[in-house]
């Protein structure tokens, strides 16, 4: 049995609440401390988990009990926190995005390489069950993605005038800010990062802009759009994810996935595939860390013989006599903030693995530099009016494309 370690957190706002209570019954991790420059704020969330508070997040860098930062400030200081901590000897389970500019992220990067801790980017799509399983899929079932579509009616019903989320210099923008975790999911599902990115932005009659949208350019002919609307109330939130998969088209429900519904076209071995996935989808849905809930599993249709065994797409012939229709779920829309924690208390539990020797992290510096990087990109695009090839230095592709290869 490892020691636990003690989590100091920076930032006491209602996402640093959010990932205490996530994180509060993990084992191996225990909140010590809390830093806010408001006093009020620090010590009502220390008080909740029986630690201290300061209103300083250095304090956390001097103090022994503390082993893992937690960095949940506005997104401009992120960099700056993460790297002190890091140089001070701490781990650190930072809030996307890793920093406002890629100039920083890369920076961050370089420490966490030389600093022998660990640096988990809170990426929450990639401990999300349901995305973890439709990458499985990829190979088993679905063939890689071709088109990615994500689509995002969001609520700014928290998000008043004066909040720092409109402000550019302090969250980077909507494309740094949130478009981050969709940016690095669709890196996840696709394989690679786009090569090129044009965008838009649309504004208020005050000026702030609450509507951004990017078309990313993947290796292999792979496009992604990406869509994120900021105007709706909490409850006209909508979202939408849509994939490509050629011969089979996933969709998914909710920003933080609860259900996706699969229709595929597929031969023999296909089919046999969708009848074995609900014996396996406990298996399929693993993530260290995340429990599942209860309503969760996968169900299989599989209608034998539903068309002509021959078919062409893409210049290919094709052998698709099956017809697939698959259910994935983690819980209905009740589910959203349970799935949502457990995906923060996933991301924290890697961290504790890696700092105990275990595999590397799901959502470290690397797939943060890349996804930081597309944003930027994206985020100049729609400034400069032009499409702009990411500067991919320094950023790996995480798995080969088949499309690529082929
Ligand atoms: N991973 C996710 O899904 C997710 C979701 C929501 C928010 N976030 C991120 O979490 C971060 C915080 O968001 P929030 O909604 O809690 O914002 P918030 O404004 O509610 O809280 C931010 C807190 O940081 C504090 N702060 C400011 N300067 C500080 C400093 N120098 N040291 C310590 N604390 C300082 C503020 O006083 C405030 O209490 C943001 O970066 C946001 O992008 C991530």
């Amino acid at each position: 049995m490892t020691r636990t370690l003690g989590l100091g957190l920076a930032g006491a706002g209602r996402f640093g609440a959010f990932l205490a209570a996530a994180v509060a019954d993990l084992p191996g991790l225990q909140v010590q401390a809390v830093a806010d420059p408001d006093q009020a704020r620090a010590t009502e969330l220390a008080a909740a988990h029986g630690a201290t508070a300061t209103t300083t997040w250095q304090d956390l860098l001097a103090d022994d009990r503390v082993d893992v930062v937690a960095v949940v400030t506005p997104p401009h200081l992120h960099a700056e926190v993460t790297i002190g901590a890091l140089t001070a000897g701490k781990h650190v389970l930072a809030e996307k995005p890793v920093a406002t500019t890629v100039a920083d992220a890369r920076e961050v990067a370089a420490t966490a390489a030389t600093s022998g801790r660990q640096l988990v980017v809170d990426h929450v799509l990639r401990y999300n069950p349901l995305l973890q399983a439709l990458v499985t899929l990829q190979t088993e079932l679905l063939g890689p993605v071709q088109r990615f579509a994500f689509e995002n009616d969001a609520s700014d019903e928290h998000l008043p005038p004066d909040h720092w989320f409109w402000d550019e210099a302090t969250s980077g923008g909507i494309f740094l800010e949130h478009g981050v975790h969709f940016f690095d999911a669709a890196h996840l599902l696709i394989g690679t990062a786009p090569r090129a990115v044009s965008a838009t932005a649309a504004h208020r009659a005050d000026g702030t802009t609450d509507l951004v949208s990017a078309t990313a350019l993947h290796p292999g002919g792979v496009l992604a759009t990406h869509t994120h609307g900021f105007s709706h109330a909490d409850r006209c939130e909508r979202q939408a994810w849509r994939l490509d998969h050629g011969t089979a088209e996933v969709r998914v429900e909710g920003w933080i996935p609860l259900r996706a519904r699969v229709e595929a076209w597929t031969d023999d071995a296909g089919a046999e595939t969708a009848y074995g996935l609900p014996g396996r989808a406990a298996a399929l849905f693993e993530v260290p860390g995340h429990r599942l809930g209860p309503g969760s599993g996968i169900t299989a249709v599989v209608h034998r013989d539903a068309g002509a065994p021959a078919a062409r797409g893409r210049g290919r012939d094709l052998v698709l006599p099956h017809r697939v229709i698959l259910e994935l779920v983690l819980g209905d829309d009740g589910a959203k903030l349970r799935v949502y924690a457990e995906s923060v208390r996933a991301a924290a539990a890697d961290l504790v693995s890696a700092a105990a020797g275990g595999p590397p992290v799901r959502s470290g510096p690397a797939q943060a530099l890349a996804a930081t990087t597309v944003a930027d990109a994206a985020r100049r695009a729609a400034a400069e009016g032009r499409q702009i090839r990411p500067d991919l230095r320094n950023v790996t592709d995480h798995r080969p494309t088949p499309l690529e290869t082929r």
